[in-house]
Formats: structure tokens, sequence, C-alpha cells
């Protein structure tokens, strides 16, 4: 037996994690329980991982440094919860993954693709998601949604150069594989986002189906 990975990208504010409780209502209403997780995160250590990555600091954080945190938390979350969670059959919904790290440490921090791309193959293997859904919107709008809600990390402290690129490498690499990506605009309100889900939600529920 094995589950669906489905993770959840984009920039701050977004919308990942208020959609991805909708999703897994709407998942829910179908029979189909899911397992939600996020990143960087997903266990107790690895939570601390995250802590490190997104408290803002006075020392700077070399780029491989940075990179690197995030491959070791993603280590454990798959050890600990992604695998497992797989092996049993789940579902998966996991609030950023990998393409973040595309989007961030290589759109945003100039790391080359060819670094990341050897570190997913060795910390990943084979695994890669079966579905990505990017919520994509104009970094202004995602930062003001995002400062309402208080101090901002130190991802959210970069400058409009940095989120530029992290929102190109998320369009890019979903335009280069489109059977695993869907772009929703999460520029709409909320509800129209909403509409757009239940919309893909009979071909998310097939593959949840398998
Ligand atoms: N389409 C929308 N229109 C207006 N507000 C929205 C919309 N989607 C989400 N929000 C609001 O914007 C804020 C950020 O949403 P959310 O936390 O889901 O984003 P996120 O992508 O998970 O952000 P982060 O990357 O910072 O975790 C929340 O207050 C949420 O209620
Ligand atoms: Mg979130």
């Amino acid at each position: 037996m094995s589950g669906l990975f489905i993770t959840l990208e984009g920039p701050e504010g977004a919308g990942k994690s208020t959609n991805r409780d909708y999703l897994a209502a709407r998942l829910a209403e179908q029979g189909i329980e899911v397992l939600l997780t996020r990143e960087p995160g997903g266990t107790p250590l690895a939570e601390r991982v995250r802590e490190i990555l997104l408290a803002p600091s006075d020392e700077t954080m070399a780029a491989d440094t940075e990179l690197l945190l995030v491959f070791a938390a993603r280590a454990q979350h798959l050890a600990q919860v992604i695998r497992p969670a797989l092996a049993r059959g789940c579902v998966v919904l996991c609030d950023r993954f990998t393409d973040a790290t595309y989007a961030y440490q290589g759109g945003g921090r100039g790391v080359s693709e060819a670094r990341i791309a050897a570190l997913e193959h060795f910390v990943q293997g084979e695994l890669r998601p079966d579905l990505t859904l990017v919520f994509d919107l104009p970094i202004e709008v995602g930062l003001a949604r995002a400062a309402a809600r208080g101090r901002l990390d130190r991802f959210e402290q970069e400058g409009r150069i940095f989120f530029d690129a992290v929102r190109q490498t998320y369009l890019r690499r979903a335009e280069s594989a489109p059977q695993r990506y869907r772009i929703l605009d999460a520029a709409q309100p909320l509800s129209r986002v909403q509409q757009a889900l239940d919309d893909l939600l009979p071909q998310i529920v097939e593959l949840c189906r398998g």
C-alpha cells in the first residue's frame, strides 16, 4: 500500500495553511482522512530546527548552513512522519516541502539548483510529491497579509528582489511539470480560492482513491 503525498507551496501569506485546513475538511467529507503536517518542522526535533531557521539573528546564516538545516529537518520529518504515513496508505497534506527549498534557498539565496538537487536525492531518494498546489500572488499582497500577523520572521524580513525570485522559481517549476503542479490565483478573495480548490476536488479525490 502506498499513500498520496500532496504539498502546498507559495510565498508568505499566500494562504497555504488556511487552504490546507480547508482541503482537509473537504476531503474528510468524502471519507478521506488526511495527515496534516508542515515544513520546516513536522516532528519535535524538526520544529526545533525550524525555530533556528526562522529566528532573526545578528549572526548572518550562511546560505549552505540554511540549506543543510532545511534538509536536516526534512530528513527527520521523512523518517518519523511522512514515509511511515505513506507506507500505511495515508494521504499526507504538507504545508511546504522541497519546492520551497528551490524557491527560497535557490531563487532567494542563489544556491545552485544542482546543489539542491543533490541533497534532494540524498535525503529523499526517489520520493517526490504526487501533487503540488502552488498558491501564487503578488509579493506585496502576501507580505501585507503576513505582516498583519505580527512580528516578521527571518525570511519575511527579506526584500523585494528575494521574494520576486521566490515567486518566479515557484512559477517556473510549476510550468515545467504541469502534470504534478496546479497553480492557484491566491490574490483573489478567500472564497474564490476555495472555489478553485472545490473545482480541483474531484481530481484530488480520484488521486486519493488511487
Ligand atoms: N485569499 C485570501 N484573501 C484574504 N486573506 C487571506 C486569503 N488567504 C488567506 N488569507 C489570510 O492571510 C493570512 C495568511 O494566510 P495563511 O497563514 O494561510 O498563509 P500562509 O501561506 O500559510 O503564510 P506563511 O507562509 O506565512 O505560513 C491569514 O490571516 C489568512 O486568514
Ligand atoms: Mg502558513
